[in-house]
């Protein structure tokens, strides 16, 4: 039997409870901040992300999932959301709607190499923040990702911050760092030597020694912003300092997509290794005009869902289970009272209820409940048919009382 493609994985439980605690944190804590959610296709124009995230990175030169469909057009399933939201949001006149706040979640598809936290079908959850140019939108950004994770129990992460200037004086400093690269060649590893032609600014952020070396003597972007473009990121880190959020500076971070300008981050965790980055994003100016649109300034963040999983790894103390409850009937002709009676308590209370539905015997109807940690078992017998009761079983406490059976779901509707 075939097993699930490389690179990808079934999520099931106990594991799903926590992308379901995840979901319903985000929903939350995003909405509190105003932003609303939006779900856009996992199939988009390839031109979609070609134009928005540039051809020179390694997202779309080496790993997007790209196809003719029938009808001869290609098609690539999402490697991020943000291109797709932002076409989503020209399509639709978001701005004019006032709908300028989004919230994601869903798959993402990109050829990786796996490895733990690297997955080719992995899931993201974010946020795009549509028409503002402001320091409050950037910082916006930060607080809300920092509440975000320490709402879902992350607590050691830490923020990367950089700025990369504008259009113009990236150009600038490109020209500086080009020939200065050019001149370090043979020192430069393999695939920075070809990143020179493609791409020299993401040698910046090679994690190879050999070229950390080269890269210790190279131009600074910082010494090529105008004097308006470092107050801007001064100012930001004023605020964050004010706000006590823990953040190192990084002149080395440029980001893996083409689309940034300014203020751009990531977000590093503790227990992932390699793969450390738990989340980033920045601001993206240009991906309006990109798309043949009135240009408009926009910031967004994205974190990864399964790493943020790793990183909660053992936390299992972040979940609440509803009280569950095992029926249990001494004759198989008492079924349809054991059927009635998780309908009411379903309908009247927030407990799982569930019986045996094969046609075990009493002793492994209660091995059952035993087996699946049931909280409160519940005994049809003839004595309970007999009189209208049930007794309730505590199978923590093993304490049981009689209950009558039209107060059962008063009963639960206290506990759960
Ligand atoms: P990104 O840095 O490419 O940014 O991805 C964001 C996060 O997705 C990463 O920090 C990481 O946690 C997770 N991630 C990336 N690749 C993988 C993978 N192969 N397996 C598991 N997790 C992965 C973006 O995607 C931008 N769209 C973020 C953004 C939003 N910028 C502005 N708005």
């Amino acid at each position: 039997m075939k097993q699930t493609i490389r690179g990808t994985k079934d999520i099931f439980s106990p594991e799903i409870d926590l992308w379901v605690y995840l979901e319903h944190v985000a929903r939350t804590t995003f909405t509190q901040f105003n932003y609303k959610e939006i779900r856009t296709p996992l199939l988009e124009y390839t031109e979609v992300f070609q134009r928005a995230i540039g051809e020179s990175t390694d997202v779309v030169g080496k790993k997007m999932y790209t196809f003719n469909d029938r009808g001869d057009t290609s098609i690539t399933l999402r490697p991020e959301f943000t291109a797709g939201v932002i076409r989503s949001a020209i399509q639709h006149d978001f701005l004019n709607k006032h709908l300028q706040k989004l919230f994601y979640f869903g798959p993402i598809f990109r050829y990786e190499r796996p490895q733990k936290g690297r997955q080719r079908q992995f899931n993201q959850v974010g946020v795009e923040c549509i028409g503002y140019d402001s320091v409050k939108s950037d910082v916006e950004i930060i607080v809300m990702s920092d509440l975000f994770l320490k709402n879902i129990g992350i607590t050691t992460h830490i923020f990367k911050i950089n700025t990369l200037g504008s259009k113009e004086s990236r150009k600038r400093f490109t020209v500086e760092l080009n020939s200065f690269l050019e001149s370090k060649k043979s020192e430069l590893s393999e695939d920075s030597q070809r990143r020179l032609t493609t791409n020299p600014l993401r040698i910046l952020d090679s994690k190879s020694p050999q070229d950390r070396l080269v890269l210790s003597d190279a131009p600074l972007l910082s010494s090529f912003l105008s004097a308006e473009e470092v107050s801007r990121f001064e100012s930001i880190k004023e605020t964050l300092k004010l706000l006590s959020i823990p953040f190192e500076e990084s002149n080395h971070l440029v980001r893996g997509l083409d689309y940034y300008s300014h203020f751009v981050f990531e977000i590093t965790g503790t227990k992932l290794g390699s793969q450390d980055s738990l989340g980033g994003g920045g601001r993206y100016n240009n991906m309006f005009e990109e798309f043949g649109a009135k240009p408009t300034p926009c910031i967004g963040v994205s974190f990864g869902m399964e790493r943020l999983i790793l990183e909660l790894e053992g936390q299992s103390n972040l979940l609440s289970k509803p009280t569950s409850v095992y029926i249990l009937v001494a004759k198989q002709e008492y079924y349809s009272l054991a059927l009635k009676l998780q309908s009411e308590l379903i309908s009247a209370t927030l407990c799982c209820v569930y019986f045996d539905l094969a046609e075990k015997s009493f002793k492994n109807q209660m091995k059952e409940a035993n087996n699946s940690e049931a909280d409160f078992v519940l005994i049809i017998g003839e004595d309970e048919v007999a009189n209208s009761t049930i007794s309730v079983k505590n199978m923590k406490t093993s304490e049981q009382i009689v209950v009558k059976m039209e107060e059962l779901a008063n009963y639960f509707s206290k506990l759960s």
